[in-house]
């Protein structure tokens, strides 16, 4: 995680971020503790990245790599306001026990990438339509050694498939239907065919944008309707409140990379 000490919304990539209006950047450092504490208290384990003047989207972590058993495919930012990210995020794997692969091709690691290790012997599940390139899908199955399947997200409001689609643990996913082509509508349907289903409401309340440690999934609190979804699935939904991060377009996903040593 990085801590949104530099957080400002300042430029507008995705249909969510509004110049015009400023962001409470007390509120959002005061909210970000709390996801954190969450998690510690939950027992996991949180490493920090040093925020960076200038880099007001680095609080949204998950978007600088995506790791897959010690392997790293590092990230390479559609939008060059964003393209520096990407070295904080190297310097991290690099200096500890990580095999670092550089990518050749655009790619918003874990905005548009998820692992399912339980699915179909190992699965990655990638997006695209929006930010990462399909080409960076076959990059990252060449560089990590599992099958991807590419899913087209349509939606410019779910610009990252971590806006439309979750890993509940280690075999199943929540997804917004809507959010994909109807081909890709049908690919989820065969490979994940007790998926919990999402509305257009809890996309839009940053629900999907979740992460779960296969029993605690945690959710921000305006998506207490998907809460209850995933409760009635069978997992312990624990909200936490993010409005501030959901200006920059993102939520509790967004702001936490996951490590796959
Ligand atoms: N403002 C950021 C962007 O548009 C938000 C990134 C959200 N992160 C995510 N994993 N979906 O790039």
């Amino acid at each position: 995680m990085c801590p949104p000490e530099h957080f400002t919304v300042e430029y507008a990539i995705n249909p969510w971020m509004d110049i015009t209006v400023p962001v409470d950047a007390a509120l959002a450092v005061k909210q970000w503790d709390l996801l954190r504490n969450t998690l510690v208290e939950l027992g996991h384990t949180v490493h920090l990245l040093d925020p960076v003047a200038g880099l007001p989207d680095m609080v949204y972590a998950a978007n600088g790599a995506f790791s897959v058993d010690g392997t790293v495919y590092g990230a390479r930012f559609r939008y060059p306001q964003r393209a520096d990210e990407a070295d904080a995020h190297r310097a991290f794997y690099t200096r500890t026990d990580w095999k670092y692969e550089t990518p050749e091709h655009v790619n918003e690691g874990e905005g548009d990438f998820t692992y399912l290790p339980g699915a179909h012997g190992g699965v990655i599940l990638a997006g695209y339509g929006f930010r990462t390139e399909p080409a960076a899908h076959a990059e990252a199955q060449e560089m990590l050694g599992r099958p991807v399947v590419s899913l087209r997200l349509v939606d410019p409001a779910y610009y990252h498939l971590d806006t439309a689609l979750a890993a509940l643990d280690d075999h199943n996913v929540a997804y917004y239907p809507d959010a994909f082509s109807a081909a890709s509508q049908r690919v989820l349907a065969q490979l994940f065919p007790d998926a919990v289903l999402a509305d257009r409401a809890d996309a839009e309340a940053f629900g999907l944008n979740l992460v779960s440690d296969g029993r605690h999934v945690i959710l921000n609190t305006e998506a207490a309707a998907m809460g209850e979804k995933v409760r009635a699935a069978g997992y312990h939904p624990v909200h936490v409140e993010l409005t501030e991060l959901k200006r920059g377009g993102g939520s509790v996903k967004c702001a936490v990379a996951e490590l796959r040593p």
